[in-house]
């Protein structure tokens, strides 16, 4: 019988094992008291049977909830007023039941633990050209998005509770504006150094009453006095010449300044107390303290640099083939700078967001660039440089034209045509001279022939006229046999 009852009891077991199930609790803390946080339990190897989940804190007053569902995700949310419920770490602890043939057996348990907190939560964010910044720099001369972003949980909270929220905004412990959409709008123009930004976001669950300040202008007590005296209470008026003036959306100014060191003093007394800019931030006073406020504090340190700009790439950018590239590549900016460069055959259009695996790294603001070619063909060289505030792509097309064609023409051609020329001179030069003598030989014959003729005509003639005065006579070379006859006649 007792062999039967364990083997029961083990066979229960087994399948128990078989089915045990694993569940894991998540909330969505930490969160400024009042606000609603919620539970999530995630069951993650269920097998759609009906689970129940039962949900408690160990908050006082305990809050506590049970649900059936054959989900694996089970929600629970929770408010905490701030009438009932103090800051401080709480856990919730979720029991996990199965349903076995009309029995709730417990599964498994788990708890998640979360912070409830005097001030809201969230983070002081910067942005530029709509782009988050990813580290604690900023360019100079372009807007600087400040916004404070806060938790969902706590947003649903002030609206639902608070009548205004108004953000104040301190550069370098000068208050600088308010506003009432948690940002700021703000363009630094200087590149010296650091600046201490702070907001102080202050809610207030109903319409604000005036609240008692002191301000710098009333003379007649040391800071220090003022500062001591006005921490330990809000009313307390210890100048003689008190002004009033309320944490509203209205005209607060540089005068009345002195609000916000004794708010950030009561707030957060610790997270603000290391910081250098607090001590020279601490001069003057009053507090604004009460239940009926909700505030939080943000802070951050940021830091001006000048962006990656007035890139110029110089150098020859039509190439013979073989050639090796050699650019210079100069720009502006506040170091260090990463570069990289790509070489793109053909065309192409630079997107913004080219990017590298490796980039070197430099101070300088110039950089050489020596890149061989292989192919011959139109390239693009994109250079992309970045600091710690901007990237900067740009690109310069190369061209690379075949050496070969150059050469013909420089080397082959031209010597060919000269050669030619020369040889075409000579051969000219060789036909004329040989033309011109036989020229003149010719004519030397012509005229030789012709003066010859001319002569002989002429001697002819001469002969023929002398003849012609004797011819007669001696054409009588008969009749001069008669000669004797006219010599005997002379
Ligand atoms: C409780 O949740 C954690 C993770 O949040 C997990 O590592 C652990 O195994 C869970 N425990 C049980 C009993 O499921
Ligand atoms: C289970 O949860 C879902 C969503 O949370 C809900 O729509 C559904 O009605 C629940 N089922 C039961 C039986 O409660
Ligand atoms: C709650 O706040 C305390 C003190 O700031 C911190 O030590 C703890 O880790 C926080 N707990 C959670 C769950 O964030
Ligand atoms: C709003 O805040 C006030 C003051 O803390 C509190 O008395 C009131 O209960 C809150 N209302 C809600 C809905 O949380
Ligand atoms: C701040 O600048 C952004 C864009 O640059 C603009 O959308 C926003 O309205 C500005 N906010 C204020 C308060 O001027
Ligand atoms: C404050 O603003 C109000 C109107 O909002 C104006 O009437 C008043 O003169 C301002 N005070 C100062 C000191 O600027
Ligand atoms: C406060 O002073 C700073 C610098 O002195 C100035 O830039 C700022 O505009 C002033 N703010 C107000 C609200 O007067
Ligand atoms: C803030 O710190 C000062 C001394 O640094 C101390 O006198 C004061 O009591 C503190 N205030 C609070 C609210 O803790
Ligand atoms: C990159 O630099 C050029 C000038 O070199 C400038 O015209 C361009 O706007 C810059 N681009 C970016 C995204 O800053
Ligand atoms: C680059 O842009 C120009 C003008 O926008 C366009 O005509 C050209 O086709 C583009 N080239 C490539 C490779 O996309
Ligand atoms: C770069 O931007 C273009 C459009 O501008 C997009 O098509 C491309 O996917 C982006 N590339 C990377 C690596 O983000
Ligand atoms: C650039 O300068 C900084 C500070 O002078 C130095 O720490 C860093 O090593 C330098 N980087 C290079 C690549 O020279």
């Amino acid at each position: 019988m007792a062999y039967l009852l364990t083997l029961l009891c083990l066979s229960v077991y087994a399948i128990k094992d078989v089915q045990s199930l694993h569940m894991y609790v998540t909330n969505n803390g930490p969160a400024v008291v009042g606000s609603k946080i919620t539970f999530t339990a995630v069951v993650t190897d269920y097998n759609s049977e009906y689970l129940k989940y039962s949900f408690y804190d160990n908050a006082q007053p305990q809050h506590q909830n049970s649900y059936i569902n054959s989900t694996g995700i089970m929600k629970w949310t929770v408010e905490y007023p701030r009438s009932l419920y103090e800051a401080g770490e709480y856990t919730v602890t979720v029991y996990l039941m199965q349903d076995y043939s009309g029995f709730w057996i417990h599964e498994t348990s788990n708890s998640t633990t979360f912070n409830l907190t005097a001030s809201l939560n969230g983070k002081l964010k910067l942005s530029q050209s709509d782009q988050l910044r990813p580290n604690k720099y900023v360019a100079v001369n372009q807007p600087v998005s400040h916004y404070v972003e806060l938790p969902d949980n706590e947003i649903e909270f002030l609206k639902r509770n608070a009548s205004r929220v108004v953000t104040y905004w301190f550069i370098d412990c000068a208050l600088i504006d308010q506003t009432t959409d948690f940002s700021l709008n703000y363009t630094y123009t200087d590149l010296l150094g650091d600046h201490y930004i702070e907001a102080l976001v202050v809610a207030d669950n109903e319409p604000l009453p005036p609240l008692t300040t002191t301000t710098t202008t009333t003379t007649t007590t040391t800071t220090t006095t003022t500062t001591t005296t006005t921490t330990t209470t809000t009313t307390t008026t210890p100048t003689p010449k008190p002004q009033s003036s309320s944490l509203s959306p209205v005209n607060l100014t540089n005068d009345t300044l002195p609000v916000h060191k004794l708010v950030r003093r009561a707030i957060s007394n610790k997270t603000t107390k290391d910081s250098p800019a607090n001590f020279v931030c601490y001069n003057t006073s009053i507090v604004p303290i009460g239940n009926k406020y909700t505030y939080g504090h943000y802070q951050e340190t940021i830091k001006v640099a000048e962006p990656v700009s007035t890139i110029n790439i110089s150098g020859l950018n039509w190439l013979q083939h073989g050639d090796l590239l050699r650019l210079h590549v100069k720009y502006s900016g506040t170091p260090p700078f990463q570069y990289c460069v790509q070489y793109k055959v053909g065309q192409y259009n630079v997107t913004g967001n080219e990017t590298c695996n490796t980039m070197s790294q430099t101070n300088s603001t110039e950089f050489p660039l020596i890149h061989y070619f292989s192919g011959s063909d139109q390239h693009t060289v994109v250079v992309i440089i970045q600091n710690l505030v901007t990237k900067n792509v740009t690109r310069a097309t190369i061209n690379i034209y075949k050496v070969t064609v150059h050469a013909q023409l420089s080397v082959i051609v031209v010597p060919v045509v000269f050669c030619l020329l020369a040889v075409i001179l000579v051969v000219f030069g060789i036909a004329y001279y040989q033309h011109r003598s036989r020229y003149t030989i010719e004519v030397a014959d012509f005229d030789f022939g012709q003066a010859y003729l001319d002569y002989k005509t002429f001697s002819e003639r001469l002969r023929d006229s002398f003849r012609n005065a004797f011819n007669f006579r001696q054409d009588d070379t008969d009749p001069l046999s008669s000669n004797t006859r006219y010599n005997s006649m002379t």
